[in-house]
């Protein structure tokens, strides 16, 4: 397994993270547990600042789908980003966080009125509008509340990422956005400026997640910035802000070659810049909202070893006490994860095995066919890259309680998310009065 961020293996043998020995963390904490590199996250996010903010001027939303807590929210508070929300829950986690406001972009494909009440009442930022009904919903809410709603619309700049299918956004068949090709977008645009509750600032895409290819995001700034010039011939107005979106790939397993930062920054401004000089236009603010490459290298889920089943000649299972319902991810986009035993990190690979989940599903299965030294149960097996799109898009399904997660850094660990309990689980269930008279009837009855 690579190792990341502050990640070491210790005089002990074992893998160690933020200066905690994960053997530890887990004997402590318990597992499944989610550990999260305080030092790394703060660096992905340096790095964004740097390359863009101090650079060019632009600015950096941290994509909170990815990974959000409370603390979270202090840490990229802390590291001088915006912060990108995509529904109520999201926006009300920020709002708990004392997140500034005036830095929260709120996305989303369908949000509710009253989603939209929370975010004009808390006075985010930016809403970006994805469709005609949510302008026209944003525009009469505002007016009943007397004020107005700052907007960037959502386009598709039909541009086709290579990534996995669900991953991908900025192709015109997409639920996202408005379509740049057939005119929905310059209706969008036409509608949104006659609209008195509506301030349009900017325009937005993203053209989808893990992407590698720096060209993709050139390509996809030139479609938006022609666009903006035809927007300004036929309308007069030109947009102040260009928010092109998040998605740069990271490391997960071996031929995933990540692209710096500092590059990404540089491919998307020159593609910015040359169009404004070519168009004529005044170069637009650029956003940018990176997720993935902030949260995903900082955190590692460790499990405890259980059954381990040797089917001779056909594979050896190793059942660890998570899976799908902590990372969902492998069931749903086939996505890839490297590991190691945290207690023999040192220990060379002895054989080849699969690494199955507890849920009651064929497809729970988190590695197949991975190079460990000799498992055996009660091993802690840690899972790299686990940051992004493992905790927030965590489940309960079979009733398993959510992990715990715990911020590392100097050695120190401290719980940012309480494990769940089972108490948890029944938190929001409800017997209904009938049903619990009716049990005692039909056993009368029986008699
Ligand atoms: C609109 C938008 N912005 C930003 C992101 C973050 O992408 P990533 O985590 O790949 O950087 C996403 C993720 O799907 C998104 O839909």
């Amino acid at each position: 397994m690579k190792l990341h961020g502050t990640m070491t293996v210790n005089s002990r043998g074992h893998l160690e993270i933020g200066g905690c020995d994960t053997v530890e963390l887990a004997s402590t904490f318990g597992t499944p547990l989610y550990v999260v590199d305080e030092e790394l996250f703060r660096q992905n996010c340096r790095e964004y600042y740097r390359a863009f903010t101090e650079k060019y001027g632009a600015e950096v939303i941290y994509a909170a789908k990815t990974l959000l807590t409370l603390a979270i929210c202090r840490l990229v508070d802390e590291e001088g980003l915006g912060m990108d929300v995509v529904s109520g829950g999201e926006l009300y986690t920020a709002i708990k966080a004392r997140f500034p406001m005036s830095r929260v972009y709120f996305h989303g494909n369908n949000k509710s009125s009253e989603e939209l009440r929370l975010a004009l009442e808390a006075r985010v930022g930016r809403f970006m509008v994805d469709n005609f009904y949510e302008l026209e919903m944003l525009n009469r809410l505002a007016g009943e509340m007397r004020t107005r709603a700052d907007v960037i619309l959502r386009l598709t700049p039909g541009v086709e990422a290579h990534t996995h299918e669900y991953i991908k956004t900025g192709q015109i068949d997409s639920k996202f956005g408005l379509v740049i090709d057939n005119g929905q977008a310059l209706a969008g645009v036409r509608r949104a400026l006659e609209m008195e509750n509506i301030i349009l600032h900017g325009l937005h895409c993203h053209i989808g997640s893990q992407i590698f290819e720096l060209d993709s995001y050139a390509h996809a700034a030139g479609i938006m910035m022609d666009f903006a010039a035809r927007v300004a011939r036929e309308t007069g107005w030109a947009p102040a802000e260009l928010d092109l979106g998040g998605g740069l790939g990271i490391y997960y397993t071996e031929g995933d070659e990540p692209r710096p930062v500092a590059e990404y920054a540089d491919v998307i401004m020159r593609a910015v810049r040359e169009k404004a000089l070519a168009h004529g236009l005044p170069v637009p603010r650029v956003i940018v909202e990176p997720g993935r490459s902030i949260s995903g290298p900082a955190g590692t889920t460790l499990y405890t070893v259980g059954a381990v089943k040797d089917i001779p000649g056909v594979r050896k299972y190793v059942a660890v006490d998570g899976g799908m319902g902590d990372n969902p991810r492998p069931a749903l986009y086939q996505s890839r994860y490297e590991a190691c035993l945290a207690n023999k990190a040192a220990a060379p690979a002895e054989e080849v095995v699969s690494i199955a989940g507890k849920c009651c599903e064929s497809g729970d299965m988190l590695i197949w066919d991975i190079a460990l030294p000799r498992v055996e149960p009660g091993d802690i097996l840690a899972v790299s890259c686990t940051g992004a799109y493992n905790y927030s898009m965590s489940m309960n399904y079979n009733r398993l309680p959510r992990p715990a997660m715990v911020l590392v850094r100097d050695g120190q660990a401290d719980i940012i998310v309480e494990r769940e309990t089972y108490e948890d689980l029944l938190r929001n269930d409800v017997i209904p009065e009938r049903l619990r008279r009716s049990r005692r009837l039909n056993v009368a009855s029986a008699r």
